[in-house]
């Protein structure tokens, strides 16, 4: 069976969080009480995806690499590359071949916080792996005119993908997080610029479309997907986040925690792991955690 492998994007210039990107890229800010990139991690990891590359800009890689390491703490591998400049989504296909190989792949846009039962990415993984081709997901939003769009009819088959319409044939936007078979980096490499001088990931999904091997799958309100990509946003995430976890007592997005209910460690390796945390509530929790997880 092939192997699914993740690739996290985490450039871009975040100019809509300006001056709060001038030191620190979107995905390195706060959301609660933990850097945003732990959300998507935390979605792959879920996902049963263990063999990670984390594409960012060229001065925020080191700081990607400080904070997360090659992620043998949780059990997975974690590997860098740069892109030079925000070239566009698709480009990570092209910078992420090699490390594809002959596997399919997952792209999660690094600024994505999905928050509920999370299964339905596993399930889409597995599902792509037995049909190849691609797979998006569909979401309904208040203002799909923000998003990716997608139409699609009673029985699941795509019908239209539009970026950001002025007239949306459909409520549902489509979210960061996609899954590809092995000739997404061929296409990506095939695109042509878009009228932002970009390669959308709309193209590749179109390209899917037209050679009848686009799939998408709706997630529904029990799910929430949170943007980040505005203060008024960002500061909505965290109040989301913080309200759950202080009535459950619970983290989301601990990595940790992830890493040791997922058993990519074991109770030892995660004793270890946690031992090298700072003195700290967070260490504290990942302690607590060891009387929860079984
Ligand atoms: P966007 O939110 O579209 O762009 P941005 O993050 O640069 O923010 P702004 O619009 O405020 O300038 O990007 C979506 C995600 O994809 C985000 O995590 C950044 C990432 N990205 C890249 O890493 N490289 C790219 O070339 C592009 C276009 C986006």
């Amino acid at each position: 069976m092939k192997n699914t492998k993740g690739i996290i994007l985490a450039g871009g210039s975040g100019t809509r969080l300006y001056p709060l990107t001038v030191v620190a890229s979107k995905q390195l800010q706060v959301v609660y009480d933990k850097p945003m990139i732990y959300y998507p991690l935390a979605l792959l990891m879920l996902a049963g995806v263990r063999e990670i590359l984390l594409i960012s800009t060229p001065t925020d890689t080191p700081h990607f690499e400080k904070l997360l390491g090659d992620g043998k703490q949780w059990g997975i591998s974690i590997t860098y590359k740069v892109q030079e400049t925000p070239r566009g989504i698709a480009e990570a296909f092209i910078i992420g071949e090699e490390f594809i190989g002959q596997d399919q792949v997952c792209l999660v846009l690094g600024d994505n916080i999905f928050y509920g039962k999370l299964d339905f990415l596993r399930r889409a993984i597995a599902n792509n792996i037995t049909n190849s081709g691609g797979t998006i997901f569909g979401y309904a939003v208040n203002k799909p005119q923000a998003y990716g769009v997608v139409e699609f009819t009673a029985d699941g088959k795509v019908l239209s993908i539009e970026e950001k319409p002025e007239k949306p044939k459909s409520k549902f936007a489509i979210p960061g997080v996609y899954v590809f078979d092995n000739n997404v980096a061929s296409i990506a490499k095939n695109l042509i610029p878009g009228k932002r001088g970009e390669l959308e990931i709309t193209d590749i999904q179109k390209e899917y479309l037209k050679r009848n091997a686009l799939n998408v799958e709706i997630i529904g309100r029990g799910i929430a997907w949170l943007d980040t990509g505005t203060p008024e946003n960002l500061l909505e995430a965290s109040t989301f986040i913080s309200a759950i976890e202080k009535r459950q007592g619970r983290k989301i997005a601990c990595l940790e925690e992830i890493a040791l209910y997922m058993h990519y460690l074991t109770r030892e390796e995660y004793i270890n792991t946690v031992n090298q945390l700072p003195n700290s509530p967070y260490r504290d929790y990942c302690l607590t955690v060891l009387e929860e997880v079984k």
